[in-house]
């Protein structure tokens, strides 16, 4: 019987950033994978995909609207469905073969199979049981169902986001149920190469937890790139006519049933943990009502010598959360000092433009008892995103009225996801915004429009 330090389930950006983590600590390192390839829902069938078919599709907008205007004259590119899909098939092999390669690097055995814990420190995959001193569990999680809507990603009518990803066509219509991250990239992505998109969301609003000024400014652009909303719908039912979906909703308001037609219907109302036949009820591993598994701040479960990281735990779904927790439980596991500041998680939408955000917003942080002041700055006042036909977001920063200190910032506009890491960073260090505001920051960039907004909690900003 094979034994390892470490054995991690699950080799998304949570489990294989800490098997890496693990091994690079001189662990003796093993990761079970079911999946062919490496990289988990993110390289597979979540973040990379989806940021491939938003960049081609970006991509197709600028021809369409912006090329004429800056003196490219021609016509606009015709879209080669089957093409995008093999480009987009490359980045993710591109990507999931880089995780192999690394696993390889650092000696981490990939045992290819399903895991599960038969006890603690035995972990069976396939007819072969390993053994462990220590175990992660970052099994991560699975698209949420919604009653009343099959998904059949095979057919291809009604799917959820892995299906939505690899669509045979391009529809012609498509009804997004879900104003969420995932709705309204992919929606975004449909909606840019010619489809008809509505989005029809439970809430009265988009993007739930994001800053309201976001949220308005967010959907009414997305309005004007064609995506249609209808807010306040309890989905009844969809199902599939021929070729085509018809979905049920009743409108919250006056109860009233509606009915819509699409080629397409995409399910994007959340995910759930995956811990399916991991063997954790026979384990007694204590779990929350909303199917996580329990852990302590330093990623411990109950169960001696099983740790838990990711989607799979409390916390947002997101990549670079799982990869802060896989690194910290691997520093845990090694006797070092693990840690994760779950108060500086940023999360972006890489629609167009980008959103990012970062702390409190502006509701929360007055809910938390802070004397709050913002600082707002419209790209317009930007001359580099007047450039690039980028004026339309801005950045809005928390600040705590009595210290000056960074509470959180908002981003919509050109480059967001990327301006955020300097309010992480600031976060981090404790700074104020006149930290932020006193730092010379180059001209022509986007990031003027983050220091100005710092200028903005204080003394005034200069071009606005
Ligand atoms: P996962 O990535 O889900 O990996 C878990 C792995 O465990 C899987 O490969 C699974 O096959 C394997 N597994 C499960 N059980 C077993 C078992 N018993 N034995 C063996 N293997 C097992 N997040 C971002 O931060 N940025 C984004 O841009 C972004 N875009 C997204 C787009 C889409 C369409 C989707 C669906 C998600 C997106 N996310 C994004 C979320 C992100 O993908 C997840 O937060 C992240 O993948 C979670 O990582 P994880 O390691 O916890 O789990
Ligand atoms: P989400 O939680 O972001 O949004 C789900 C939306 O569906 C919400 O607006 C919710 O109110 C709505 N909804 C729920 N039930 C509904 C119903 N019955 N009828 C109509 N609307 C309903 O979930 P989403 O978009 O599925 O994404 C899942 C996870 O993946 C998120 O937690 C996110 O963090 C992660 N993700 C992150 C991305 C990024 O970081 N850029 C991109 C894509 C996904």
């Amino acid at each position: 019987m094979s034994s390892y330090d470490v054995i991690v389930i699950g080799a998304g950006p949570g489990g294989y950033v800490s098997a890496i983590r693990c091994a690079q600590l001189g662990l003796k390192t093993a990761c079970v994978e079911a999946r062919e390839t490496l990289g988990g829902t993110c390289l597979n069938v979540g973040c990379i995909p989806s940021k491939a078919l938003l960049h081609a599709t970006h991509s197709l907008h600028e021809a369409e609207h912006n090329f004429a205007t800056m003196g490219l004259k021609g016509a606009a590119p015709s879209v080669d469905w089957d093409q995008m899909q093999a480009y987009k098939g490359d980045v993710v092999g591109q990507n999931t073969g880089g995780i192999e390669f690394l696993f390889k690097k650092n000696k981490i055995d990939w045992l290819k199979g399903f895991g599960t814990i038969e006890a603690p420190g035995k972990v069976k995959v396939g007819d072969t049981t390993y053994e462990a001193k220590n175990i992660i569990i970052a099994t991560g999680s699975e698209p949420s169902t919604l009653p009343g809507v099959d998904v059949d990603n095979d057919k291809g009518i009604i799917v959820d986001s892995t299906g939505a990803l690899s669509l045979k066509k391009k529809p012609k219509k498509m009804i997004v149920i879900g104003a969420g991250v995932i709705g309204l990239e992919l929606g975004s992505v449909y909606a840019r190469l010619g489809a008809e998109v509505e989005v029809v969301e439970f809430l009265d609003h988009i993007t739930p937890g994001m800053d309201k000024d976001l949220q308005k400014q967010l959907q009414k652009l997305l309005k004007k790139q064609g995506l249609n909303f209808t807010m306040g719908a309890a989905v009844q039912s969809a199902e599939v006519k021929g070729n085509k979906a018809k979905l049920t909703y009743k409108l919250r308001k006056d109860d009233s049933e509606h009915t819509i037609d699409a080629d397409v219907v995409l399910v994007a109302t959340g995910r759930r943990p995956f811990t399916d036949k991991l063997g954790l009820e026979a384990l007694g591993v204590e779990m929350s009502p909303r199917g996580q598994i329990k852990t302590d701040n330093q990623w411990r479960t109950n169960v001696p010598g099983i740790y838990a990281i990711g989607d799979v735990i409390d916390g947002p779904m997101l990549a670079h959360k799982a990869e802060d927790e896989g690194m910290a439980a691997a520093e845990v596991i090694a006797g070092k000092h693990g840690h994760v500041n779950y108060d500086v998680i940023p999360g972006v939408i890489y629609t167009h433009p980008e959103v990012s955000s970062v702390g409190l917003t502006e509701d929360a942080a007055k809910e938390a008892g802070y004397d709050v002041k913002v600082g707002k700055f419209s790209f317009m006042g930007n001359a580099r995103a007047k450039a690039v036909f980028a004026g339309d977001g801005f950045v809005k920063m928390i600040a705590d009225k009595k210290t000056d200190r960074v509470l959180g910032c908002h981003i919509i506009g050109p480059a967001a996801g990327d301006l955020i890491h300097e309010i992480c960073v600031a976060m981090e260090f404790g700074a104020s915004a006149e930290d932020i505001a006193l730092t010379c920051h180059a001209h022509p960039t986007y990031s003027e429009a983050v220091r100005e907004a710092a200028l903005a909690c204080g003394s005034g900003a200069i071009h606005m």
